[in-house]
């Protein structure tokens, strides 16, 4: 035992002399759970959370393809956001499991942005079933996880696209108009629970090179996310309602 803990301090004093977080193996610095982490931001916040000490629960819609996710020290688990029956198999596995904070990252782009006149606007409902009910049934289906912890964080991955004061070139209707969805109902929610202590906020992540962007982008997926894991960590009761990107400037409606 007495060698066990001189290795230990051994160890931490060399991980202070690198300049790397110290965490003893059994100690975690609370519960995170982002959707859709198995590749892009949502994979880079995985890795991220897990970094810094926290205990992560990672989502995949196919676990079993989700390599990069898999091969991190962390939890994967079955989710597919558009199919409520995928949602409250998530709960029922999670039964008991405190969730401190929350990050609907998962979400699709759609390529509307070609002329309105041949645009079949039919092809809308998918864009609003991940990006806007998709987080919807997540927030509703883990509110028990949520509601047994004391920070209560709810952070839902938005876009600077949904802004209607910053639109100046339009395009991409559906994208912009079901993440505008998300912000709206998650700005009702933050004045609905904000007396039990939530904490529910948007980010914007920056213009990421990822699938969705064809890795076109300003950003690599971990630089964003190191971004994001400041923010989201330092959300409380100020930033209840807010929308702020991933440099943590305050971005308007
Ligand atoms: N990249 C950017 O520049 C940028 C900018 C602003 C906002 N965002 C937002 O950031 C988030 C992550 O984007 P990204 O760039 O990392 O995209 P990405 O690389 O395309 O990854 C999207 C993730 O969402 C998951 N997903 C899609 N549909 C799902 C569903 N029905 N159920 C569960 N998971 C689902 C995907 O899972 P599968 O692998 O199974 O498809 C994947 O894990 C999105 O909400 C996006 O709108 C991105």
């Amino acid at each position: 035992m007495h060698a066990l803990k001189v290795m230990i301090r051994i160890l931490c004093t060399f991980a202070i002399l690198m300049n790397q977080p110290v965490f003893a193996a059994d100690e975690s610095e609370g519960t995170v759970l982002i959707t859709g982490a198995n590749r892009g931001i949502g994979l880079a916040l995985a890795e991220e959370f897990n970094k810094h000490g926290y205990s992560v629960i990672g989502t995949a819609r196919k676990p079993e393809q989700a390599v990069a996710l898999k091969a991190l020290d962390v939890r994967v688990e079955a989710l597919d956001v558009t199919d409520k029956n995928s949602v409250a198999r998530l709960a029922k596995t999670l039964e008991g499991v405190s969730i401190d904070i929350l990050i609907n990252n998962a979400g699709i782009f759609d390529r509307s942005s070609k002329s309105f006149e041949t645009l079949d606007v039919d092809s809308f409902n998918i864009a609003f079933e991940v990006n806007s009910m998709g987080a919807l049934r997540v927030i509703q289906g883990l509110l028990p996880n949520i509601a047994a912890s004391d920070r209560k964080v709810i952070a839902n991955t938005s876009t600077i696209l949904s802004s209607n004061e910053l639109n100046t070139r339009g395009g991409n209707l559906a994208y912009r108009a079901s993440k505008a969805a998300l912000n709206s109902a998650i700005k009702s929610l933050s004045a609905e629970y904000a007396d039990r202590g939530y904490v529910f906020a948007l980010v914007h992540p920056g213009w990421v090179k990822t699938d969705l962007t064809n890795h076109t982008g300003n950003y690599t997926t971990q630089e964003s996310a190191a971004g994001l894991f400041k923010i989201i960590t330092g959300l409380d009761a100020s930033d209840n309602g807010h929308f702020y990107d991933f440099q943590g400037k305050e971005l308007p409606w």
